[in-house]
């Protein structure tokens, strides 16, 4: 069976939701934390230290820059905390993060990227590097010159998100050009996008997932997903998952409408295994109090 992999989820995939997710369900070899915003003042903001730490095992740290040499002294730095593998972000879309050329704004120029790389691996005694990358800026025709950049240094896994960052999450993933670049790979290539139910990861399984399948909205839909379990609505793990994420998120975070925010954010996943519950659904959206939030919950859970 391929490894499994939790997606990097900014917002939602945080370490409070990583704590409870690994407590009721399983099936994941590797959760991978939301970018971690690394500068070249390497002064970090507390609430990125937070995503990393305290240690982890099986997690995997994500960093975002557009600096080869301060991707290089993030990954130092994490690994010097005790993880092994760290990733780049090749692959966010939004607008504030790419006209700085960061994640696939890196992408856009392939000369930048490869200097990018090349003053990563200067450095000696690095992690495993691994990268998740989108396959293109604009066209997916880029694919072909990006695997011959990634071809050229050694990571540990490349993972690919097969859509061009004009796409960000619209329109199907283009799986030509995931095996473009999976083809001249060099290391094992994760496949990540669209994988929604059981018929579609065992699907996977075989092709173009055959080295490892990244889960990211999937998971958030159903968090039994990676146990190769369709959605069930009356699992028994469900509200307690639920709850246990809501007093997590209490002890992190103040007041009310800050949990409420993180819980509805997760709803807006969750409520297509719901067909049904349209009104329960609304209370819950409209909810400002602990109490309203949890009611409308036992409306759609029972
Ligand atoms: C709300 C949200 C936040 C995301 N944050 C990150 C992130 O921090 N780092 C990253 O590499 N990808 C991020 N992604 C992309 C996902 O990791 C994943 O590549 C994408 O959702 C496609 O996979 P899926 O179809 O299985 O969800 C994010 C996606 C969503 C929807």
């Amino acid at each position: 069976m391929s490894k499994i992999y939790f997606a990097p989820m900014e917002g939602i995939t945080t370490p409070t939701y990583r704590k409870v997710h690994k407590k009721y369900y399983g099936g994941i070899d590797k959760y991978f934390s939301p970018f971690i915003v690394v500068t070249s003042t390497h002064q970090l903001k507390k609430r990125e230290t937070r995503e990393f730490d305290p240690f982890e095992e099986n997690l995997v740290p994500q960093v975002l820059t557009q600096r080869g040499e301060d991707f290089a002294w993030a990954a130092n730095m994490l690994k010097g905390m005790g993880y092994k593998e760290v990733n780049l972000n090749l692959g966010c879309p939004a607008a504030t993060v790419v006209t700085k050329g960061k994640g696939s704004g890196l992408l856009r120029d392939k000369d930048k990227l490869r200097r990018f790389f090349e003053e990563v691996f200067t450095e000696s005694n690095l992690p495993d590097i691994s990268i998740k990358t989108r396959s293109g800026f604009i066209y997916h025709e880029e694919a072909e010159e990006l695997a011959e950049i990634f071809a050229e240094f050694p990571f540990k896994e490349i993972i690919i998100h097969p859509r061009v960052r004009e796409e960000f999450y619209q329109g199907s993933p283009n799986l030509d050009s995931f095996n473009i670049i999976k083809n001249k790979a060099k290391c094992p290539v994760i496949y990540n996008g669209d994988i929604f139910d059981i018929n579609r990861l065992t699907e996977c399984y075989d092709a173009e997932g055959k080295e490892g399948i990244m889960l990211g909205r999937g998971l958030l839909r159903n968090p039994a997903l990676a146990e190769e379990k369709e959605f069930d609505p009356a699992d028994k793990r469900l509200p307690a998952y639920l709850d246990e994420l809501y007093d997590s998120y209490a002890e992190v975070l103040s007041g009310d409408r800050d949990i409420l925010f993180k819980m509805k954010e997760l709803w807006t996943y969750l409520i297509t295994g719901f067909h049904d519950k349209k009104e329960e659904y609304k209370k819950l959206l409209k909810s400002t109090t602990a109490a309203d939030y949890k009611a409308a919950v036992r409306g759609i859970i029972g």
